[in-house]
């Protein structure tokens, strides 16, 4: 029997779900037609970075191509090709760049805030996307006049929102995508014609004159499509902010231990943000040749799905997982595959997200800010999130008022 719907109706806990029905990390099912393994914890995810077990091309649905990810993006590579592309995304998270990220995100949090003093209320979530949009192009030197940061922050929101959706939400995901594709390929022509002269070290120069393995530059759109892999997934990160406000809410005791604004406090409180809290469900890959594994045979081809929320609430890796405890940090063991939130694995080699560091910046900040750096009231509100919709948020999307800065 094919179990699409039932993904759609379980959401983040459709592999989990099975896992406990089954007693096993480990079973196979019908999704979108096709055979898919599902799987989830610490050992299906040390299997799944094998890049000699699986691959990506062919993997991710169409409808997140033309969305989320966009068409030949260094998600769809594999081998010496990604290898390549992917060198290049992670240049760009070098130490400065992370400096810089951290004082960019603070500045915008800054400036956000003494306007919040003179609104009735402030919606988080609105707000944390368009400082992000406005930190996402200024760290990578793409321009944003003040009168589009608006405009553009409800395009990377719709496609960050069209991937599980459908009907009119869907459809504005895809022009939206087409919109800003648009967009940036034109500041990359004007890069590459003089017109524009963004920083050497900066996302818009480095990926406008990128090279491929055969020497040659990338084509316009695909150079948009990278760029903009770097700008949406930023303004991504205010789904985590919003969960991050709803933790503060929610656990003054742990809120009560940020006030010196200790680095390795604020560490551990983002890291147990990111593995508590719903954001992407699971990963696919297809299965690069036959093999067998715990008495399981993967054939070529097959779609195998790794359960991202599942391994970061195991029972076996976490104690009491679904509490929030932010000093399990303290003696977390650090293996690339137990905490998986942004993907596991090799930065370098595997596919594991680019941007997980840069992420890490800019959630400690934001944290900072909305812990210590101003003071409000919250109304009574529906804070409830669902595990069914995809990407889950609090349904409230946390409003606060009566906001003073103390900066
Ligand atoms: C890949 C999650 C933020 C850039 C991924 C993957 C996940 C993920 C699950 C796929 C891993 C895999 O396929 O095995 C997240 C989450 C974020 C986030 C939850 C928080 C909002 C970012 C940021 C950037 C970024 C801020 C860039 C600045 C990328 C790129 C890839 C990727 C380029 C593709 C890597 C590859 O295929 O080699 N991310 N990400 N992400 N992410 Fe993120």
């Amino acid at each position: 029997m094919d179990h699409s719907l039932n993904v759609l109706r379980e959401g983040y806990l459709f592999i989990t779900n099975r896992n406990i029905g089954f007693q096993s990390d480990i079973f196979e099912t019908r999704l979108l037609g096709e055979r898919a393994i599902c799987m989830r914890g610490e050992e299906a995810a040390r299997l799944f970075y094998d890049p000699d077990k699986f691959v990506r091309t062919g993997a991710a649905p169409k409808r997140v191509l033309k969305t989320l990810f966009g068409e030949g993006g260094v998600q769809t590579l594999d081998d010496s090709e990604h290898h390549h592309r992917k060198a290049m995304f992670m240049s760009l998270m070098n130490k400065e760049a992370l400096q810089q990220m951290r004082m960019i995100t603070r500045k915008h949090w800054e400036l956000a805030g003494s306007r919040w003093e003179s609104a009735d209320q402030v919606e988080i979530y609105k707000e944390a996307q368009e400082v992000l949009c406005r930190v996402a192009c200024e760290w990578a030197a793409v321009p944003l006049p003040e009168s589009e940061a608006t405009e553009k922050t409800g395009w990377f929101a719709a496609m960050i929102e069209a991937t599980a959706a459908f009907g009119i939400k869907h459809r504005k995901g895809r022009s939206t995508r087409g919109q800003a594709e648009e967009w940036i390929q034109r500041l990359v022509a004007d890069v590459r014609n003089g017109v524009l002269k963004p920083p050497e070290d900066s996302v818009l120069h480095t990926m406008s004159w990128h090279r491929d393995l055969t020497c040659e530059l990338l084509d316009e759109k695909t150079a948009a499509v990278e760029i903009i892999n770097i700008l949406r997934p930023i303004v991504a990160v205010a789904i985590y902010v919003c969960f991050t406000a709803l933790a503060i809410i929610q656990q003054p005791d742990e809120r009560k231990k940020l006030m010196t604004s200790d680095e390795k406090l604020l560490k551990n409180f983002v890291q147990e943000v990111r593995r508590f809290y719903p954001f992407f469900p699971f990963v696919p890959a297809r299965v690069r040749k036959d093999f067998i594994w715990q008495g399981y045979s993967f054939e070529k081809g097959v779609l195998t799905l790794l359960d991202l929320y599942g391994t970061n609430h195991h029972p076996s890796i976490w104690e009491q997982p679904e509490l929030f405890k932010p000093d399990r940090f303290n003696n977390w063991n650090g293996s690339p595959f137990n905490f998986i939130p942004q993907g596991g694995g090799d930065h370098d080699v595997g596919h594991r997200c680019a941007g997980e560091w840069i992420t890490l910046e800019i959630m400690k900040e934001s944290l900072d800010f909305l812990a210590n750096k101003i003071s409000y009231e919250v109304p009574v509100q529906d804070v409830s999130f669902s595990f069914q919709k995809m990407p889950s948020l609090p349904h409230s999307r946390i409003i606060i008022q009566r906001v003073k800065t103390l900066y």
